[in-house]
């Protein structure tokens, strides 16, 4: 394993079974019905990288965060980190180590923290469960430079965590996230409950966080515009698949697939000014039932007959028929 490859996702696949219960489907007739919600995507992250997957809601982003962490097993395809596979194969103490160096911020860090426990022992909790320092004394003061770290005072160890803002309580989900001293951190829309000001001081925090401690982060988003100061390289999904990979530089400077511009037209503070805005038009269809070819066909200007017949494949950093004819050529760096 060289570093470029920390985190290896290999065709990764899951399928979820969505039919109707056994005896309505006795009764009221209707086939077993399965959902792919991710459909074959392969990525790498290197060491001290941020990643990052953009896509609207329903892409499979958080179905991929949970297999990549290990919370969900996938239907196919697989996932190493720090060359361990999160399923099969490795010994048990090996993925127990693995499982210390990971871990996960969610979106909304209410729901991720106990409400019953104090903010100390909420950051305490990794430490004693890895069993990382012992003596009482010694994992306070842990808990309390974990708490400077993210901008909270020691004191604020002994509230609980409605005593707190959204902003605050995603930094003790951050510094909980650091006690057990992960070093790769799944980032599931982190900031997306927050007002503007607030969610800038947080990717701020991650940032400078990375920075200091050597953090790997697949950071999950449904808004382009945030991951654009995060992420070194950036995947955009669409129903389950990368349609397209790209330097987070270039993905802003010179998008290919169309399905990227229509989402790079609808962020609002983007200098777009020598260009025409695609707004984003139409919606993701079905997954259940998705549209034959490019499942983006139907929401394409660029659309022809191929487009709805063959499946593109990611070549190039692009998955996209007219970009690979040349019908479509990516848009110029301004
Ligand atoms: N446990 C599940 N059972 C059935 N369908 C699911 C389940 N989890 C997710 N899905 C479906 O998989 C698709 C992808 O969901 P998700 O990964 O949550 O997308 P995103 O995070 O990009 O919004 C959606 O169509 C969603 O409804
Ligand atoms: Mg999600």
């Amino acid at each position: 394993m060289t570093d470029s490859h920390y985190v290896d996702v290999r065709d990764l696949r899951r399928v979820f079974e969505v039919s109707k219960p056994w005896l309505n489907r006795i009764l009221e007739g209707g086939d077993r019905q399965f959902l792919k919600a991710v459909d074959g995507i392969s990525f790498q992250i290197a060491k001290g990288e941020t990643f990052a997957l953009v896509g609207e809601s329903g892409s499979g982003k958080s179905t991929v965060a949970r297999m990549v962490v290990g919370l969900l097993p996938p239907s196919g395809g697989e996932v190493r980190i720090d060359n361990v596979p999160m399923v099969g194969r490795a010994s048990s103490t090996e993925r127990q180590r693995l499982r210390r160096r990971i871990q996960m911020i969610f979106q909304d860090p209410y729901a991720s923290l106990n409400p019953r426990w104090r903010v100390a022992e909420i950051v305490a909790e990794p430490i004693r469960a890895f069993a990382l320092i012992d003596g009482e004394r010694d994992i306070k003061a842990r808990v309390g430079e974990l708490l400077s770290l993210v901008g909270l005072h020691p004191a604020d160890g002994a509230k609980f965590p409605h005593e707190f803002s959204g902003g605050q309580r995603q930094r003790v989900a951050i510094a909980r996230a650091l006690a057990s001293n992960a070093e790769f951190i799944v980032c599931d829309e982190p900031t997306s409950a927050l007002d503007v000001s607030v969610q800038a001081q947080i990717l701020n925090l991650m940032r400078d966080l990375q920075d200091r401690l050597g953090l790997t982060y697949l950071f999950i988003s449904h808004n382009l515009a945030v991951v654009r100061h995060m992420a070194s390289r950036i995947g955009v999904m669409y129903l389950g698949r990368l349609v397209e990979i790209s330097g987070g530089r270039e993905l802003f400077s010179s998008p290919k697939h169309p399905y990227t511009r229509m989402l790079l037209d609808a962020v609002p503070d983007l200098d777009m000014t020598s260009r025409q805005r695609l707004p984003v038009s139409g919606e993701i269809p079905n997954p259940i039932n998705p549209p034959s070819g490019c499942t983006f066909n139907p929401r394409c200007p660029f659309t022809n007959e191929r487009c709805r017949a063959e499946v593109p494949l990611l070549r190039d950093g692009v998955a996209c028929h007219a970009i690979h004819e040349g019908r479509l050529s990516p848009l110029a760096a301004a």
